[in-house]
Order: C-alpha cells, then structure tokens, then sequence
C-alpha cells in the first residue's frame, strides 16, 4: 500500500518554525537566565521574572487572598439559590478583592486592589509576607492608596544590597541633597525646606556619620551656614571644620552657641514682623537672611548628666533646641540630629524634641524600644523592617515621614571626601556676627559674606 505525504502548506511551515524559535529561545533564557540575572538584572526581570511573575501573581491572587483571610463567602441564600437554579453545579466561590492591572518596574511590580466592604489596609499589610513567600519575591510592602484602595508593590532582590557610590554632585535646589538610594529605585532626598527637621538615628557604626557626611558634602556648596555641636570632642564634625561656621566640642560650648542660635532666630523674628512677612523665604532677596543647618552629633553626650551642674546645663541645651525646632523652620534655622537612642531615659526634654523632628531615619538599632521611638507606632511594619537591618548592611535605614515609610541606603561618603568636600568650599563659609566663638574663627579659614542666599528661585 502506498502511503502518499501531501507537502506542507505555508501556514503549517509558518507554525512550525515559530515553534522551533520559540523552543530555541525559551532554551537559551533557561540556559543563560543565572548569567542574565547576575550581569543584567533589569533585562532579566523584563525578559523573564515579571512576565513568570505576573502568571503567579494571576493563578494565586485567589487562593492567597482566601488563605490571609481577605475573601468574603457569597450569601448563604445565594449559594442555595445557586445550588438550585445550578441544578447541583457548584457553588459560587467566595468574593476576592478586586486586583488592577499589573505595572512593571526596574525591579518588581505594583498594581492597585480595591478592598472589599469591611476590609482596612491594615489587613493587607499584616497579609505582605505571605503575598512575598506565594509570588517568590524578596519584599511586598502595602499601602495605601486612595479610601478604598491600596496599592501592593513587590521587589524581585534588594536593591540596597549593594553599597552605593555617590554619583557625581550636581548642583542641587538649595537646601536639597541627594544622600542616597530608596528601595524603590529613586533617589533619596534630603529636602530641608520641605521637611526642616530630622532625627537620625542607630547604633553605633550603623551608619549615622556617613549619613552625615553625604549631607554635608551636598551642603558645602551652597550658599548655607553650617554649625556642628559635637559633645564627643569635636571627633566627627572638625572634619568639616573649615566649612563650618561654628563648632561647639562640649556641653558648656554647646550651651552657649545654642543660646547664640536662639538669639539669632528670635533677631530673624522680628525681622520677618518689621517686613509684615511670615517667614524668611518671604523677605526681599538682597533681605534675607543666610539659611542656617545645625548638625548635632550624638545628642546622648548633650542630654546625659552626672551632676547637678550637668543637669542645668542639659537642661538649658534641650530648651534652647526645642525652641529652635518651634521656630527655626520659618526663620531658615533647620536641625539634623543624630544619636545612637532618644529615649526619655535621656531627660524630659528629649521627648518634646523628637516630638518637633518630623523627619526620622531609622538606620539598626540595637533594641525595637529606640525603633519604636524613632518610626512611632503608626508604622508597624516599618518596626520589623528597621529591625531586620544587619551589621552587614551598614548605612540602609528606614525613613519615616507623614507620607509614610520606605527602606533606602546612603551614598557611602568616606570621612575624607567629606573632608576635602569641606576644604574645597571653605570660602563659601558665611560669617555670621555673633554665632561663632567671641575667640574667633579657626585660625587660616576665610569667610565671606552671601548676597545670594536662594539659587532656586
Ligand atoms: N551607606 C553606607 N554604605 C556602605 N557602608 C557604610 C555606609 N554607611 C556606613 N558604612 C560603613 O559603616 C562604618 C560605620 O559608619 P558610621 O561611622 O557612619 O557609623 P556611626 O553610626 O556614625 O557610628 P558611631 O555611632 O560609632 O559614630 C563606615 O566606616 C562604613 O564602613
Ligand atoms: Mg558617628
């Protein structure tokens, strides 16, 4: 019997080489997909992990919302209803919420969920890692979006892993600086006119002083007086000595130059009310005061005392520098204050200070009670993630603010790029009449004074 083979036609051959290209590339994305992620991470997740991603998240989205707890059972008497009209087909499954598109980005994905009647984003994020063990992702983080709506985002690694160079300085709006990377991928801000007051803080060489560093080096070069109280001695702010336009190195310094500080805003004070002005920016520019950044380092060596001398002198440093969080943000007075805890144990001031920094960095601390006073309590998950920062990791942090949280990493900027940083602009350091020691100036440093003050307008 002869067995006649008709020749393929166009469509088949078509549908036959598609097939080979297709088995060829899933191949080599299976071969090359290890190398791919090490070498190009982003190409990986477009290629390969958002689109594998995104099936996961579609084939689980049930069964995870119904394993958290999230799905809602059908009436009872639909269900009957169902099993009648159905005639013994099965019931209806119970409702999820309602998930949006998903949105790919460099390193994960977000999409929307509109949350069912009864349900409060407080039981997504308590749901965030069983969302990451189900979807295989390193983090989900929940939050909220609109009444009704929050918004999940996942990240496929971490991307603060790595240590993070500094890109080259740009110059920046003033009062603005760069200071590091967000998880997200964005930059993260340092934004002073924005947000006047910070707290940072962490246990010892989790990463305070590079912190510190990275501010300062975006700060040198703007038209800004810098002013450093560090009680250890002067051991990490004389680095910026040059630039700085007072330094106070123990509590009797500190005292005084605080005091210098407050007489300074209050002088701003009545300067704004004699212009009919509300604050500095108000002022005409030839007008306007010098914009003034004070650095405390390690706030413990101002706050903790031994004596009853101590604890005047304590207690005249703490009113003087809640006086300036009160009104220092109008009158270009702003305060970065770093310290490895902030606990009232430090005195009754410290509460009523860490009350007037709105914003907190969280870098690892060395007990939750100093994450709690850090991040507050409105953030629980911000708690755990501050807490689950490694020695290892030194520099990430968890930064709060009204807006909400985010993990982010600083630049690593050694003590010696800050210091030559300083060096460099040190004719950029502003006199300020009655701010430095009556003693002087540190001997060989030129100062001048600032016509410009605000370069973003
Ligand atoms: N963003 C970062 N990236 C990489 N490494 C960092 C980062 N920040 C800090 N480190 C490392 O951690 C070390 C300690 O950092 P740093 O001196 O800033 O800690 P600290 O919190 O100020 O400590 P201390 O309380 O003892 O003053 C640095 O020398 C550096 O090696
Ligand atoms: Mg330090």
């Amino acid at each position: 019997m002869t067995v006649l083979a008709s020749a393929p036609t166009a469509g088949e051959t078509w549908y036959a080489w598609a097939l080979v290209v297709a088995g060829v590339l899933g191949l080599g994305l299976l071969l090359a997909g290890p190398a791919l992620r090490r070498r190009h991470p982003v190409l990986w997740w477009t290629a390969v992990g958002f689109p594998a991603a995104a099936l996961r998240v579609t084939r689980t989205w049930r069964p995870l919302m119904a394993g958290c707890g999230l799905a809602v059972s059908r009436k009872a008497a639909l269900t009957v209803v169902a099993g009648l009209v159905g005639k013994g087909s099965s019931p209806p499954q119970p409702r999820v919420p309602v998930r949006g598109l998903m949105h790919p980005t460099r390193n994960g994905f977000w999409f929307l969920v509109r949350m069912l009647p009864g349900q409060v984003p407080d039981d997504f994020v308590t749901a965030a890692p069983a969302m990451a063990h189900g979807w295989q992702m390193h983090a989900v983080r929940v939050s909220s979006w609109k009444p009704g709506v929050v918004r999940v985002s996942a990240t496929f690694t971490d991307p603060l892993r790595a240590v993070i160079r500094p890109a080259p300085r740009q110059p920046g709006r003033l009062l603005r600086v760069v200071v590091g990377v967000l998880e997200s991928g964005g930059p993260w801000a340092i934004d002073l006119r924005q947000i006047p007051h910070w707290l940072i803080v962490g246990a010892t060489r989790s990463g305070k002083s590079t912190l510190i560093n990275a501010l300062v080096a975006g700060l040198a070069p703007q038209p800004v007086a810098l002013v450093g109280i560090d009680c250890k001695g002067g051991m990490e702010l004389s680095l910026y000595g040059p630039r700085l336009s007072a330094l106070a190195t123990d509590r009797a310094d500190a005292v005084q130059l605080l005091g210098r500080l407050t007489e300074l805003t209050l002088d701003r004070m009545a300067l704004c009310r004699k212009a009919g002005v509300r604050n500095i920016w108000g002022l005409p520019k030839g007008e306007r005061p010098v914009p003034v950044v004070v650095i405390v380092d390690e706030i413990a060596e101002l706050f903790l005392v031994a004596s009853r001398s101590e604890k005047d002198e304590a207690q005249a440093a703490a009113t003087s520098l809640v006086r300036l969080a009160q009104l220092g943000a109008a009158l270009g007075v702003f305060l970065v204050i770093a310290g490895q805890r902030v606990g009232s144990d430090l005195g009754p001031g410290v509460t009523a200070l860490r009350a007037q920094l709105g914003g907190r960095v969280c870098h690892r601390v060395a007990d939750s009670a100093t994450a709690e006073m850090t991040l507050g309590d409105i953030y629980p998950d911000a708690l755990v993630a501050a807490q689950s920062i490694g020695p290892e990791q030194a520099g990430t942090a968890v930064l709060a603010s009204s807006d909400g949280w985010e993990r982010a990493r600083s630049h690593l900027v050694p003590e010696t790029v800050a210091e030559s940083v300083a060096r460099q602009y040190a004719h950029l350091t502003p006199e300020l009449p009655g701010l430095a020691d009556p003693s002087g100036p540190p001997a060989g440093r030129t100062t001048v004074r600032l016509q410009r003050l605000d370069r973003d307008e």
